[in-house]
């Protein structure tokens, strides 16, 4: 139907003869000349109608945006002041010979170069439409660049593409299940993957070697700008390794996505400890495209009368914490008080700071609400430790280490935001030596990564002191988000049951959950590892994305629906019946 395609025509095709199709991105009338602006997937490009091609022109008349068109011209040169130099085919237009409308649209409910009026809720149950957008085009593209670059470069590395069920068992990555009813075996339920860690276990245990997947993930769990309920894993596992040869392979491929896709040298990757990430930046997902690292101030609180420091400076459970925000002079009593309530949604109660307007006067050169409570010698200790100059804000945080961590680790991304404090626009690094376990509410343990990853430490003290052993896992974070994770995992069975005993799973709960895991490690399993990188996020930060809803092509809202096909929704009564399942909820209430 055509000969060229829109956005690649240029001065070199003057005086062809061209066929095009594509929508009308724009129409213009301008005293007796109609002007198209002709759009496909390369581009735009300017169409010109006269009034002497009778019939085609009372067709452009016709025409409106979205409208669907196939038409026949010849290339010239435009008008040396219509030359456009922002447009690719700006040194050209196409003068309009023939138009055949193939399709009308109605007015679509919004222009394309107006969409961020239109709110998300409206791009997303008009997604069809919102795909159209050359931004989105470009994301999506980018995303199939990224996808086929990773499957040449494991292929060339050895590793086997196999598929693993998705009608399956629970896999225990942390989040809740999503379930299927069987309607074969009423009152059984399918899980849907949380990941393949599982199956790509198995796989290693039947020799395969190296395999790998672009695998659907699916998690019920609260959701984030960077977390959706269904989520692509470039998921890897590798025989006969260590830690350092997965992290080396999966290093090289993650490298080689970002210097030929954007051309971006990731640079060196650090290799920092977990507990040196949360005790730096209360994170163990630092963004260190700056710094402002978190100081322990405890041991100098210890005596203070002011029982908000040295009530935590004096539990081990606690952490008294500061944030030395240097030409922090530039934030309001308004910004401090925001911030104040900033961090209170994760759990603090309360940020106290010190702005120091001089180092010479003594305390007379500071202001803070806590400086009547902290005799003089101590402040000046801290702000030594600090290395405080002029102009700086320091802040403070004071409680469990856990709320310490998240809220002073939240306040540095944030000011970092708002400030704009970044010092170079990408910084990597992977986090390890993570915890084996930790502790919840009730005393119970969880798996920090998931029970099939091997501890580092010998197994009799891991047993005896659960949190205080640590695990062979690694993350590799970017820009502050966690793009990957993995493990070398447990190919011991007895290794694999002393876990399941500081989990509390008796061997009767671990046959009935894992069996067939634990079978396939007796007979002959590997020593093996691997990881899983979130593709959504790699292209979110490759394509310069905020949300990983960007680069999903039909992803889900905050509250894990989709607009566009009102999913999820009920189901007929006759459906219930034949799966054997009563609905004893009401109609959920209308949002
Ligand atoms: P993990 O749970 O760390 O590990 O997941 C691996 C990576 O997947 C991405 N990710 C998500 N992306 C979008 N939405 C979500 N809800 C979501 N959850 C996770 C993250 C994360 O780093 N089986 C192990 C991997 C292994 O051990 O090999 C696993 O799933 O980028
Ligand atoms: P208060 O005596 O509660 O008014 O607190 C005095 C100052 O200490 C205020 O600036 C509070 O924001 C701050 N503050 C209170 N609790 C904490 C805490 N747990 N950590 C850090 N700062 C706090």
């Amino acid at each position: 139907m055509r000969s060229h395609l829109c956005g690649q025509l240029r001065d070199t095709h003057i005086g062809e003869e061209v066929s095009l199709c594509g929508w009308v991105h724009r129409r213009r009338d301008h005293g007796g000349v109609i002007f198209l602006d002709v759009r496909d997937y390369t581009g735009i490009v300017q169409v010109v109608y006269d009034p002497d091609t009778i019939n085609a022109f009372a067709l452009a008349d016709q025409v409106r945006n979205e409208f669907v068109i196939q038409i026949e011209g010849r290339v010239r040169a435009r008008d040396d002041e219509a030359v456009n130099p922002k447009m690719a085919t700006g040194m050209i237009e196409v003068l309009g010979l023939e138009l055949k409308i193939l399709n009308r649209a109605e007015t679509p409910p919004f222009q394309l170069d107006e969409y961020s009026s239109a709110g998300e809720d409206v791009r997303l149950r008009n997604r069809s439409i919102d795909l159209r957008r050359p931004e989105m085009q470009e994301k999506l593209r980018l995303r199939s660049e990224a996808t086929h670059l990773v499957r040449n470069f494991l292929h060339e590395h050895g590793f086997v593409d196999i598929e693993t069920p998705i009608l399956t068992k629970a896999t225990p990555e942390g989040a809740r299940d999503y379930l299927v009813p069987s309607r074969v075996h009423p009152g059984n339920f399918y899980a849907l993957p949380q990941s393949p860690q599982i199956f790509k276990q198995l796989l290693m245990m039947s020799g395969f070697d190296r395999y790998y997947q672009i695998a659907r993930c699916f998690r019920d769990e609260d959701l984030r700008a960077d977390r959706q309920p269904e989520f692509t894993q470039i998921d890897i596992e590798m025989s006969f390794v260590d830690q350092q040869e997965v992290m080396n392979l999966t290093e090289k491929m993650v490298r080689e996505l970002f210097q030929k896709l954007i051309d971006v040298d990731l640079g060196e990757i650090p290799v920092i400890a977990y507990a040196d990430a949360m005790q730096l930046y209360g994170s163990d997902r630092p963004d260190l495209r700056f710094g402002l690292p978190m100081l322990d101030v405890a041991d100098l609180m210890k005596d203070v009368e002011f029982k908000v420091f040295s009530g935590p400076a004096n539990d081990e459970s606690c952490r008294v914490a500061a944030l030395r925000l240097p030409g922090g002079d530039r934030l309001t009593r308004k910004n401090l008080d925001d911030y104040t309530k900033f961090v209170s949604i994760y759990g603090a109660k309360g940020l106290a700071y010190i702005r120091v307007n001089s180092l010479d006067e003594g305390t007379d050169g500071l202001q803070s609400p806590i400086l009547k409570f902290l005799p003089e010698d101590v402040v000046k200790a801290i702000l030594e430790r600090v290395g405080a100059e002029v102009n700086d804000v320091i802040f403070f945080g004071a409680d469990k280490t856990g709320i310490v961590n998240d809220a002073l680790g939240a306040l540095r991304n944030k000011l970092a935001e708002d400030l704009d404090l970044y010092e170079r626009p990408w910084s990597s690094c992977w986090v390890v030596d993570f915890p084996m376990f930790e502790e919840n509410d009730d005393g119970s343990m969880t798996a920090v990564h998931h029970p099939f990853t091997c501890p580092a430490g010998d197994l009799d003290r891991m047993e005896e002191d659960p949190l205080s052993a640590s695990s062979l896992s690694y993350d590799l974070v970017i820009n502050g988000y966690e793009v990957g994770g993995g493990s070398i995992r447990v190919h011991d069975p007895v290794m694999q049951q002393s876990i399941f005993r500081v989990l509390k799973l008796s061997d009767n709960e671990a046959n009935i959950k894992f069996g067939f895991l634990l079978d396939a490690l007796k007979y002959g399993a590997p020593p093996h590892g691997g990881l899983a990188f979130g593709m959504d996020r790699l292209v979110m930060l490759l394509s310069g994305s905020t949300a990983i809803r960007d680069v999903i092509a039909f992803p889900k809202t905050q509250t894990a629906t989709c607009l566009l096909t009102a999913a999820p929704s009920e189901i007929e009564p006759e459906q219930l019946k034949e799966l054997g399942i009563a609905v004893t909820v009401e109609k959920a209430e209308e949002e």
